[in-house]
């Protein structure tokens, strides 16, 4: 478990809600007049768009399964970043992580067209982040996060469908 803070210089700040709505399976599926209540019947299974809420249960570590994962010792996950990043910053915006590590921050802020700079001490990371900075010029995937929302865990396979379903 880890705390995340969030913090300002000016009482004028960008927070974007809207952007890391969750995408949740409907454990209730109420209808009204036959039809479903703020939840949507898709062929994937039926879902509910909710704003996330202030404990975060739906992150992992990068499993060696991931794409995204390297030998850093306390890599985090790029689903983590995207939440933070697409909250509290506009496209295009400048993102700086003074502790890069393998490179978390400055790939997410890639895939999510943003600028990005980043310091690490340690020159294997920095050769780590820069191979995924490299990856993330033909793949821009985010595991747990497709179509503009975020899903539970434990959903790849519907997150696999909806991105075949939107390839033109
Ligand atoms: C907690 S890790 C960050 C992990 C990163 N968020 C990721 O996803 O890979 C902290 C990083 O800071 C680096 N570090 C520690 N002291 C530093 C310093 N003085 N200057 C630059 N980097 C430093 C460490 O090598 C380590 O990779």
């Amino acid at each position: 478990m880890e705390d995340i803070w969030f913090a300002t210089v000016h009482k004028d700040y960008y927070f974007d809600v809207n952007s890391v709505m969750h995408n949740k399976k409907v454990v209730a599926p109420y209808r009204v007049n036959g039809k479903p209540k703020d939840w949507q019947d898709t062929a994937d299974g039926q879902f509910r768009l909710t704003y996330p809420s202030n404990c975060w249960d739906d992150i992992s570590i990068p499993y060696w399964s991931m794409s995204e994962n390297t030998d850093h010792p306390t890599q985090k996950p790029e689903k983590l970043l995207a939440k933070l990043l697409l909250a509290s910053s506009p496209v295009n915006a400048m993102v700086f992580d003074p502790f890069l590590g393998s490179g978390s921050t400055s790939v997410t802020a890639k895939k999510l067209n943003r600028r990005y700079c980043g310091v690490e001490i340690n020159r294997d990371y920095c050769r780590w982040a820069e191979k995924r900075l490299a990856q993330a010029d033909t793949d821009k995937n985010i595991q747990g996060y497709t179509s503009g929302w975020f899903w539970e865990r434990n959903t790849l396979h519907e997150q696999k469908k909806e991105r075949i379903n939107k390839l033109p």
